[in-house]
């Protein structure tokens, strides 16, 4: 069961998340208009992952019995500039989305509730994944600079990016 607070923090979150999907839905759309296919590629798949993320809270809400509250999606820009400067803007937003997890973490401690902290752990360790996967691209794209071979080169090693693994219900 959970308490009052716990449930609109994760009400919140489960509206960050699913914001973290329409977000990288624009990428995609932008990376595509740009002749992008792979970032574009690799985005979706980034939709993908941020929807199971909602998704994970979504079960948890119901499995505790708690209510979910679906929020109003804000509208993302659809404007990024370089690939660069657009990873450089996913980055900023997963650090956002590390801090809002942290801050659930230390929400379910002062509330004492272990059964959501324990839950939390999950998406602590997702979390630097999805930064070091945003780090490794910078550092590649930093490398490539302003060579077009390069950037085609680092499109078609993106295309290549898998799907998540089929989420279990309810199982962080
Ligand atoms: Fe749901 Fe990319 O964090």
């Amino acid at each position: 069961m959970l308490n009052e607070k716990m449930e609109e923090a994760i009400n919140e979150q489960i509206n960050k998340e699913m914001y973290s999907s329409y977000l990288y839905l624009a990428m995609s759309a932008y990376s595509s208009a740009k002749g992008l296919p792979g970032f574009a590629h690799w985005f979706r798949i980034q939709v993908e992952e941020e929807t199971i993320h909602a998704m994970k809270f979504f079960d948890y809400l119901n499995r505790q019995g708690a209510n979910v509250k679906l929020k109003e999606i804000q509208e993302p820009p659809m404007e990024f500039g370089t690939p660069l400067e657009m990873f450089k803007k996913t980055l900023e937003h997963e650090q956002f989305i590390t801090r809002s997890i942290h801050e659930l973490v230390d929400l379910a401690i002062a509330e004492k509730d272990h059964a959501t902290n324990a839950f939390l752990q999950w998406y602590v360790n997702e979390q630097i994944e999805e930064e070091e996967n945003d780090n490794d691209i910078i550092a590649k794209l930093k490398l490539v600079g302003d060579n077009v071979n390069s950037l085609y080169m680092l499109d078609n090693e993106l295309a290549q990016r898998l799907p998540p693994q089929p989420a279990t219900q309810g199982n962080a």
